[in-house]
C-alpha cells in the first residue's frame, strides 16, 4: 500500500511545490535613504550577479547599466560592474509579445515600433519625470528570489524576465545603484512576470522606508497589519494613485484640490504650489532663522541633531482624500541636510506644473505602503520600517 502511494504522493507533494500557495510573497532588504544616499533600493541576483535597483513604482521597465554586445554604450558608474549578456542569454526579439507589450508599457515611445538601426532588437527609451534617461535594448537572463510563505519554508525560485540593458544613460554620472526595479503596474514590471511565472499569485506590492535608512520591499500576498487606510486606486498619467486630494497644512486648507500620486522613486514631493511653500514659511518664521543650503533650496538654520528636535516648530500636513485622510507629520515633510540644517523635503519641478503632487520618499518614510493591483486600492499606515528580520535573499548573494 504505502508503495503504491508514494508515487502519488510524490506528485502531489510536486504540485504544491510549483503551484503558488495563497499567501508567497517575496521580501527583499531595502538600503539607501533619503538623505545622503537619495535612494531606495533592492539587490537582486540577475544572471548569477547582484545588481543594486532603485525602486520605482512610476515606472515600469527593470533596466540595469549595460554593456550591449556590438553597440557603443554610455553608462554610469554604479556600485557593480555593468552587466554583459553572456554569450548563451536570450535576446528578446521586435517581433515577440513582450516588445509589444514594453512599447505600450512605455507612454511616449515613438512610432516606429522597430528601432531602425538595429530593427530585430527590441529597443527601449524611457525619459523620467526628473529628467533622467536610459536606452537599450532587452535580453533576457534569469533572476533568483526567495519565495517565503507562512507554511512552507522559503525557497529559492530562479525565473527567466525580460529587462532592459541599459547602453546609453542620461546624465552620465556616478550613482548608488546599477539600475531600476519597474514596479509600476504595466505587463512588463516584475511583479506581473512574477506572478506570469506563478512566483507570487497576487500582483501586491508594499514598501516600508525606514526614517533612519534601509526598510523592506515585498511583493505577493504578504501579512499586512490591521487599521490600514485603503482607497480606491485610479490611474492618472500612468502612476498610481488615491485621487484628487486637498492640502492642509495645520488643518487650513491649501490652494486647490490636485491628483496626488505615489511614486517610490521621486525623493520630494513636487509640483505643490509656492502658496503652500509660502504658508510653511511664514507659519515658523517668528522662530527659526533661514539659510542657503545646497541640499535644498528652503531651508533653516541648524545645527539640528535630528528632525526629531525641531519638528514641534512645524505645522502638521495633510491630504484629505474624498473621505480619506493621509496625515504627514513634519518628520515627513522635513529633511536634515549634511550640514544639518532643516529644509522642506520639496522640490518643485517645472515639468509637474503643479498639476499634481508626488508623493514620494520623504513622505513615504516610516509608512507602509501598499499597492494592490488585484483589488485596485492603495493602503498606507504609519509603521517602524526598520527591519531586524534575517533575510536569506542578501546573505546568499
Ligand atoms: C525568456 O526565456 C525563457 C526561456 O527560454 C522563456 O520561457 C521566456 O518566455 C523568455 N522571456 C522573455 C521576456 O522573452
Ligand atoms: C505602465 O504600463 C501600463 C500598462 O500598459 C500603462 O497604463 C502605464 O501608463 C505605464 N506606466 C508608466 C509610468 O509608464
Amino acid at each position: 500500500m504505502a508503495a503504491m502511494w508514494s508515487p502519488i504522493i510524490g506528485l502531489l507533494l510536486l504540485l504544491l511545490q510549483l503551484a503558488p500557495s495563497s499567501s508567497s510573497y517575496i521580501q527583499l532588504p531595502l538600503e539607501g535613504s533619503v538623505h545622503p544616499v537619495g535612494y531606495f533600493y533592492v539587490t537582486m541576483n540577475i544572471g548569477g550577479k547582484p545588481y543594486s535597483l532603485d525602486i520605482d513604482t512610476g515606472s515600469n521597465l527593470t533596466w540595469l547599466e549595460c554593456k550591449y554586445p556590438g553597440h557603443q554604450c554610455n553608462t554610469c558608474k554604479g556600485p557593480h560592474r555593468p552587466y554583459e549578456p553572456n554569450r548563451h542569454h536570450k535576446k528578446v526579439m521586435c517581433g515577440d509579445q513582450f516588445c509589444t507589450d514594453l512599447h505600450k508599457d512605455l507612454p511616449h515611445y515613438p512610432e516606429p515600433r522597430c528601432y531602425t538601426q538595429h530593427p530585430h532588437e527590441c529597443h527601449y527609451h524611457i525619459q523620467y519625470v526628473g529628467g533622467t534617461s536610459s536606452e537599450g535594448f532587452i535580453v533576457n537572463d534569469t533572476v533568483s528570489v526567495d519565495v517565503l510563505s507562512p507554511s512552507l519554508p522559503s525557497r529559492r525560485v530562479q525565473i527567466f524576465f525580460g529587462f532592459g540593458c541599459g547602453c546609453n544613460q542620461k546624465p552620465l554620472k556616478d550613482s548608488p545603484v546599477d539600475g531600476v526595479l519597474g514596479l509600476g503596474m504595466g505587463k512588463v514590471g516584475f511583479v506581473a512576470q512574477l506572478k506570469a511565472h506563478n512566483v507570487i499569485r497576487k500582483d501586491i506590492i508594499g514598501h516600508c522606508l525606514s526614517i533612519d535608512g534601509g526598510g523592506y520591499l515585498f511583493v505577493g500576498e504578504h501579512h499586512l497589519p490591521d487599521h490600514i487606510t485603503w482607497a480606491p486606486m485610479r490611474k492618472y498619467s500612468h502612476y498610481y494613485t488615491p485621487g484628487p486630494a486637498q492640502l492642509l497644512l495645520g488643518g487650513e486648507k491649501i490652494g486647490s484640490q490636485k491628483m496626488v500620486v505615489f511614486d517610490s522613486d521621486k525623493q520630494d514631493m513636487q509640483g505643490i504650489n509656492s502658496v503652500w511653500v509660502f504658508q510653511v514659511k511664514r507659519s515658523v518664521s517668528g522662530s527659526l532663522q533661514r539659510v542657503t543650503d545646497h541640499a535644498l533650496p528652503v531651508c533653516w538654520k541648524g545645527p539640528f541633531q535630528s528632525i526629531q528636535l525641531v519638528k514641534r516648530k512645524f505645522k502638521p500636513l495633510a491630504l484629505e482624500f474624498t473621505n480619506k485622510v493621509m496625515h504627514i507629520p513634519p518628520e515627513n515633510y522635513l529633511a536634515l541636510t549634511g550640514e544639518k540644517n532643516v529644509c522642506l523635503g520639496i522640490l518643485q519641478t517645472p515639468k509637474a506644473g503643479g498639476q499634481m503632487i508626488i508623493i514620494g520618499d520623504v513622505t513615504m518614510q516610516d509608512l507602509l505602503v501598499i499597492y494592490d493591483n488585484e483589488q485596485k486600492r492603495v493602503g498606507w499606515i504609519s509603521k517602524q520600517c526598520k527591519h531586524t528580520l534575517e533575510i536569506p535573499s542578501i546573505n546568499a548573494l
